[in-house]
């Protein structure tokens, strides 16, 4: 599908089956806020009218993925399923060793399992959060070397989800021994879904390479990222998606996966490695938790809709309306005035709600009280990314996160644009009355990832 200098956003599809959702009233919703203790991850997704809490597992499958379910083979061991789902992931991802995994966070668990423990650091360019919950949890140090750039909201930088090669480097001339892996997030969601580029994945890798650690990458959303480099960077305008991303890859020495992302599914993940041994530990640990290597958590079905899912998932015409979409979004918001994380990353927009909010100070959680004020104004779930997220230290004690973030998540295919406009309208409506709005406390919270369970209380 060429745009052919057409302005509006045609959505790659038709609809094909539909699922109803119901407006509440304001009062209802002010209701169930209080009954969620303020957290939106405690909400009854139906009574949620917009979700954008994650892009994560929600998007809308196709009719040949759909297809695929049908073609499932449930063998324990050596389903056809499993051959089509590795087949699918080599043809873009060529490691020697794939894992199948319920989830990103369980490839996770399993690698920092076997790399991690204390005294072991783990440099990444901005690690999500389950990823340093899962490197933490060994006990080894999770460290964040993104680029000043990717930091600040407002800087313009292509690839502000780059690693700092020069804090990379640093940090292995003082620590190498200590180092079991390199990880790049992309696109690096913490900061902002922002895309890292090729040349950034090859001075990573040549460092890795002058200390002789290996290069891992979290692949989530591989796709988007391939398209901003396909559209930012020089010299692959021309390219296929397909090849960025078999380039991007070939540079690595191992990857985690959600496939709740780029890949189209509602579930799934893998976890791929070079090195023998490495897969020989981690396929020990993978039985333990997930089950047989060749199903690792899934249902053989799943793996069937994943194969044809990663396909979709490298469609240019998909790519090209997936991030106008998120832009669309974004352009919007902007033009309201409305303080967003530029440029627009590929899944979601970020609002800056410490920028939109400054009367709150972070340590009151101007993000939790935005995203509240989301779901109040127009039954719109968002997510704060922010203080509430990062703001426990490994110590005990609280600090603010480098930034207060609420992300608009925009699960694939799933909305459309009258669903957006609405969203803008919500937004709009919250950014009039922002000087209104009231800061948190934290009235309960759990030891780790606190942000899924928190209990709140605005403060008035
Ligand atoms: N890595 C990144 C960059 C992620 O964004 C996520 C999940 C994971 C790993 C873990 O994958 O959920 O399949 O276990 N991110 C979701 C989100 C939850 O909302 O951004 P998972």
């Amino acid at each position: 599908m060429s745009t052919e200098g057409f302005v509006t956003i045609i959505e790659p599809f038709r609809i094909h089956s539909v699922e109803p959702m119901r407006m509440l009233t304001r009062a209802e919703r002010e209701e169930r806020l209080v009954e969620a203790g303020y957290n939106l991850f405690a909400l009854h997704a139906d009574d949620v009218l917009i979700d954008l809490l994650t892009d994560s597992g929600t998007g809308a499958m196709s009719s040949e993925q759909w297809a695929a379910l049908q073609r499932g083979n449930e063998a324990y061991a050596g389903a056809p399923s499993w051959f089509r789902f590795e087949a699918a992931v080599r043809e873009l991802f060529p490691f020697r060793h794939i894992l199948p995994t319920h989830q990103g966070r369980a490839a996770e668990k399993i690698l920092f399992g076997v790399v991690g423990g204390p005294g072991r650091v783990v440099p990444n360019n901005t690690h999500f959060d389950t990823t340093r919950a899962n490197v933490e949890a060994t006990e080894a140090e999770a460290v964040d070397l993104p680029i000043p750039e990717g930091r600040d909201p407002a800087n313009r930088h292509p690839f502000k989800g780059n690693m700092d090669v020069a804090a990379l480097e640093a940090l292995l001339a003082e620590r190498a021994e200590d180092v079991p892996l390199v990880m790049m997030t992309i696109t690096n969601n913490s900061g902002g879904g922002q895309p890292a580029s090729l040349a950034n994945l090859r001075a990573v890798k040549a460092v890795c390479e002058r200390y002789g650690r290996p290069l891992f990458i979290d692949g989530c959303r591989f796709a988007e990222n391939a398209w901003f480099i396909k559209t930012r960077e020089e010299g692959y305008a021309d390219r296929p998606v397909p090849d960025i991303v078999r380039e991007m890859f070939a540079l690595a020495d191992g990857m985690t996966m959600s496939a709740k992302k780029d890949p189209l599914g509602n579930i799934g993940g893998w976890l791929a490695v070079n090195d023998d041994d490495l897969a020989e530990q981690c396929r020990n640990l993978e039985i333990l938790t997930e089950g047989f290597p060749t199903y690792g958590g899934l249902a053989g079905r799943d793996l069937d809709a994943l194969a044809v899912g990663l396909r979709e998932a490298v469609d240019e015409d998909y790519l090209r309306y997936r991030i106008a979409s998120t832009k669309y979004l974004g352009d919007a918001l902007q033009r309201m005035g409305v303080p967003v994380v530029v440029p627009f990353g590929g899944h979601a927009i970020f609002i800056d709600a410490r920028a939109m909010l400054p009367h709150i100070p972070p340590l009151q959680y101007p993000g939790q009280a935005l995203a509240c004020a989301l779901y109040r104004e127009g039954g719109v779930r968002s997510c704060e990314i922010g203080t509430v997220m990062f703001g426990r230290q490994a110590d005990g004690s609280e600090k603010p996160a480098a930034m207060d973030l609420v992300r608009l998540a925009i699960p694939r295919r799933t909305y459309t644009q009258s669903h957006i406009d609405y969203v803008i309208e919500v937004v709009g409506r919250v950014a009039s009355k922002a000087s209104e709005l009231v800061g948190m406390e934290i009235v309960q919270e759990p030891a780790r990832l606190r942000h899924f369970t928190a209990k709140f209380r605005p403060l008035t």
